[in-house]
Parts: structure tokens; sequence; C-alpha cells
């Protein structure tokens, strides 16, 4: 597949192992990569590294990173086709990121809205990690001359300056780095919180405004019973002034396909409870298969060493020939292996 270059789009995106999945991640994300496996070069990193700009307990990283990858498979994304791998593992990241610091400004860093939230709420760990984030995800991407990067609306900002990183180095050193651009899903791009549906459905949330993917069916039924709807009670599509109700017809719409038109149709005096329930049966339909291959997958301990060491493989030989190349072009010694 490493060969396979020359004539198909390569896509890289990056998830932190953090929290837990939510549907919001599968209809936005997991699914779309599924469908993607066919048509480009994939490689999806569980980004371990960006996870440690704020604190974690050492232990439950290392389980979240496993699970992640676990989810991944269980969602149907084929590790042959795909390379789904460590970010800490490729050290070739770390390598590129320190480099690309020394392209990126503090005004451009200082700008990110990303780094003022997250220093809103670690007011106490205002690393220089956190500050300098966004060059190493500017590394993950440039590492394997990206064509594609999907990402929710939240990364467009961060995607912007991996692309202005590029073309700067790319403008002092000759053509080096592939210029990324973006790629957001058509449907489903937002699916919002269940108690507040003016937010997006979040895994940083409390428990009750998500649903995670490994959710059981009885906590999928009554999350879905206590989301926040109207006092209309009448199965209508109207955003923007019924948000509640048009995020469930919308997570129905991407899981069934049926139309918002179809949709209406057939909850028309029904009411509320028999909709929701209704909304629930779908999710549970999709995450059920998910969670019971989940449950294979994350017992076979063998299978995922081996997906996990086979990725590394993959993805560090494509950035060990990328950093031959900047180590020169910047003037590094070379490092043969
Ligand atoms: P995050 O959970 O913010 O790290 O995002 C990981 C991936 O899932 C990104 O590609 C997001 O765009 C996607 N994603 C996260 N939350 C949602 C959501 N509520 N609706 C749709 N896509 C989402
Ligand atoms: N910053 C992204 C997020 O918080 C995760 C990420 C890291 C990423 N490196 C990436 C996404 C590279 C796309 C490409 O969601």
């Amino acid at each position: 597949m490493e060969n396979a270059a020359e004539n198909r789009k390569r896509i890289f995106s990056g998830i932190q192992p953090t929290g837990n999945l939510t549907l919001g991640n599968y209809i936005g994300a997991l699914r779309n990569f599924g469908i993607l496996q066919s048509e480009y070069d994939c490689l999806y990193s569980i980004v371990d590294m960006h996870a440690i700009t704020v604190r974690q307990d050492p232990a439950a990283l290392r389980k979240a990173c496993l699970r992640t990858m676990a989810i991944f498979l269980a969602s149907g994304l084929d590790p042959e086709k795909n390379i789904i791998y460590f970010q800490s593992q490729v050290p070739q990241h770390a390598e590129l990121g320190w480099i690309l610091n020394c392209f990126t400004y503090m005004g451009e860093l200082s700008r990110m809205t990303q780094f003022k939230d997250k220093s809103a709420k670690h007011a106490d760990n205002i690393n220089a990690g956190l500050f300098t984030y966004p060059v190493l995800m500017a590394a993950d991407i440039l590492l394997y001359m990206t064509d594609l990067v999907p990402i929710g609306a939240d990364q467009k900002q961060h995607l912007e300056l991996a692309r202005d990183i590029a073309l700067r180095f790319n403008a002092i050193y000759g053509d080096v780095f592939t210029v990324p651009e973006g790629y957001f899903p058509k449907v489903g791009a937002r699916i919002m919180s269940l108690q507040e549906p003016t937010r997006k459905m979040s895994k940083s949330d409390p428990e009750e405004c998500y649903i995670a993917i490994l959710d059981e069916p009885d906590v999928i039924r009554r999350k879905f019973r206590r989301a926040v709807t109207d006092c209309e009670a009448c199965v209508a599509f109207d955003p923007e002034n019924r948000p509640g109700i048009a995020n469930l017809m919308s997570i129905m719409n991407a899981l069934t396909g049926k139309s918002m038109e179809t949709i209406t149709d057939e909850y028309a005096g029904k009411g509320y409870g028999a909709f929701k329930d209704a909304v629930a049966d779908c999710v549970i339909a999709v995450l059920e298969p998910i969670q019971q291959e989940y449950k294979r997958i994350s017992g076979d301990k063998a299978y995922l060493e081996q997906v996990m060491v086979s990725g590394r493989e993959r993805a560090a030989q494509i950035a060990y020939r990328t950093m031959l190349k900047v180590r020169k072009k910047v003037g590094l010694a070379a490092l043969k292996l």
C-alpha cells in the first residue's frame, strides 16, 4: 500500500485517545474512515503525545490508547488497508515537530482558539506543549505528504496553520511538503449534545450529554428518553427553533438514510416518546455489532499487538523517507539506518 501513493491520494487523521468515543465521533469520523479506505491511502494515528499536553494518569492513558485502537478496528477499519498506529511510536513526529517549531511564529500560536480555551480550562498547567500543540499536529500531517485531512470544524484553524507552515518551508527549500486540504463529511458533521442541543456532542461533556460507542442498550435508551426536546410534541425538522428534535432526526437520518420527510411522516401524531425509542433502536442496531466485535478484539491482545507493530513499521517507513529529505534541506547531518 505504501507504494500506491503515486495514484491514490493520501489521507491522514489523528484522534486523541482521551475520553469515551461518542456516537458523534462514529457518525462524523469513524464511519467515514471505513468508507474512505477503499479509495484513499489512509493513516489514522492515535495521538498519545497530544494527549499529554494535559495531565494524564499513565495506566489509564495506556489503556485508553488500546481501547481507541480496538474501537477503530471494531468500527470496520481494516488494518491491512489502513495504517493504524500510535503517534509516540514513530519518533519522527517529535523530530519534525521540533524542526517545524523553528518555522512557526509565537504570534501565530497565540491566536489559536483551542490554546486559549484549553489554557482557560487548565489554568494551573499552561505548558509549552499546549502552546506548540498545533505544530506537532502540523508535523503529523506533513510527515506523510498528506493530501486530505478529515477533521471537524474545530480543527480548521490548526489545519490552516499546517498549510502556512508547509508553504513557508517550501518557499525557502523548494517543494518539500505536500500542502494539505481539509476534508469535511457531508452528512452527520455535527451531532449535537443530548442535553444542550445547540452544542456539539463531545466526549468531554457530562455522561448524559453523549452516547458512547460502548454504551449498553439500556443506557442508550435511557439517555435518549431524557434527551432535551421541546413542547411541540410533533416530529418536524427545524434546527433553528427546535434543535433537540432536529438532532434526533439527524441521527436517524445518518444511520438509516431515511429522509427528514419520511421520518416526519412516519412519526406524525405518535408523540416524542415513541420517536425517541425508535431513534434509540436505530442507534442500538448500529452499535451492538460494533460492541460485540470490540469485545472480541479487545480480548485478543496478540492481535492488537500485531496491528500496533505493523502500523508503526509501515508509518515509520514513510516518515523516515520524509525526514531524510527534511534533514538534508535544513542542513542537519544525514541519519541513515
Ligand atoms: P474529537 O472527539 O473532538 O477529538 O474529534 C474526533 C473526530 O470526530 C473529528 O474528526 C471530529 O470532527 C469528529 N467529531 C467529534 N464530535 C463530533 C460530533 N458531535 N459530530 C460529528 N463529528 C464529530
Ligand atoms: N488536534 C486534533 C483534535 O484535537 C487531533 C489531531 C492531532 C489531528 N493531530 C492531527 C487531527 C492531525 C488531524 C490531523 O481533534
